[in-house]
């Protein structure tokens, strides 16, 4: 009897050990990050698909356009999340890439937009890491549930976006292919892990046409995030196309 208790307590902490050493590898640990003032505009919990663009400056060139995971996942009950859960806390709005989208609102003015797939990815953070790992490997194009009448109107376009798997949530090569944007500018903002940018900025590189300008990005450590505020702004004031403006 004793030997069949150890074995089957040997069994459940190998399996714990191995969900632990996953989760480690791509840093996406705690993530106790989760502001309760910021004002960030976004969509509902629960991936609401009515419109999600907003923005009170019907003349602007310049779009914010960002994914985040937390507009992304259906969250039966946002209140009973435990934010000091270890892998549970972005799931909730706003999510790190929001927050910045809203921070460069504040400053720039122009369209903030959502960027939200028709099928959310589970708010259990693996099952979330499986279906990215998986459409990455599939090289998928996951169908957004949102659309941009008038991307013509806009010269500038932020595009924020966690790294995934070591590049961007496939849905954001859904959305660069979604659009022209022969002669605009990007401008990438993304949020990490201790993986850094890895190769998101070559794999957007890939999808725009010749003529795009793209500025240099900035990148957000997650643990950083709230306390990140005034970089974001400095690294705005170095973005020389928005200079007059700032
Ligand atoms: C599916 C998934 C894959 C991730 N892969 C990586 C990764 O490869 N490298 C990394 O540094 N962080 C990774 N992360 C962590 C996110 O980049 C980080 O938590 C980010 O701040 C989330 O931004 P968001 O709240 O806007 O979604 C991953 C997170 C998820 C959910």
């Amino acid at each position: 009897m004793r030997n069949i208790f150890i074995k089957i307590s040997a069994i459940f902490l190998a399996i714990s050990l191995s969900a632990c050493n996953r989760a480690d590898s791509i840093d996406i640990t705690s993530q106790s990050q989760i502001s309760e003032s910021s004002s960030v505009s976004s969509t509902s919990q629960g991936n609401d698909n009515s419109s999600n663009i907003s923005g009170d400056d019907a003349d602007s060139n310049i779009l914010i356009a960002y994914f985040t995971w937390a507009d992304n996942a259906h969250v039966e009950e946002p209140d009973k999340v435990d934010i000091d859960a270890t892998t549970s806390a972005s799931v909730l709005v706003p999510g790190n890439a929001a927050k910045i989208a809203d921070w460069i609102h504040r400053e720039t003015g122009g369209d903030l937009f959502s960027i939200i797939v028709t099928e959310p990815y589970s708010s259990d953070y693996n099952e979330c890491l499986d279906r990215a790992a998986d459409e990455k490997a599939k090289n998928a194009r996951p169908q957004l549930a949102e659309h941009i009448d008038d991307m013509e109107k806009y010269d500038i376009v932020f595009l924020g976006f966690p790294n995934w798997w070591y590049t961007v949530p496939m849905a954001i090569h859904t959305f660069l292919e979604e659009y022209d944007f022969s002669g605009k500018t990007i401008i990438p903002f993304v949020t990490h892990g201790t993986g850094g940018l890895a190769s998101t900025i070559t794999d957007i590189k890939a999808d725009l046409p010749k003529d795009v300008t793209l500025l240099d990005p900035i990148g957000v450590y997650r643990p950083e995030v709230d306390s990140s505020h005034d970089n974001v702004i400095e690294w705005l004031k170095t973005l020389d196309i928005l200079k007059e403006d700032l």
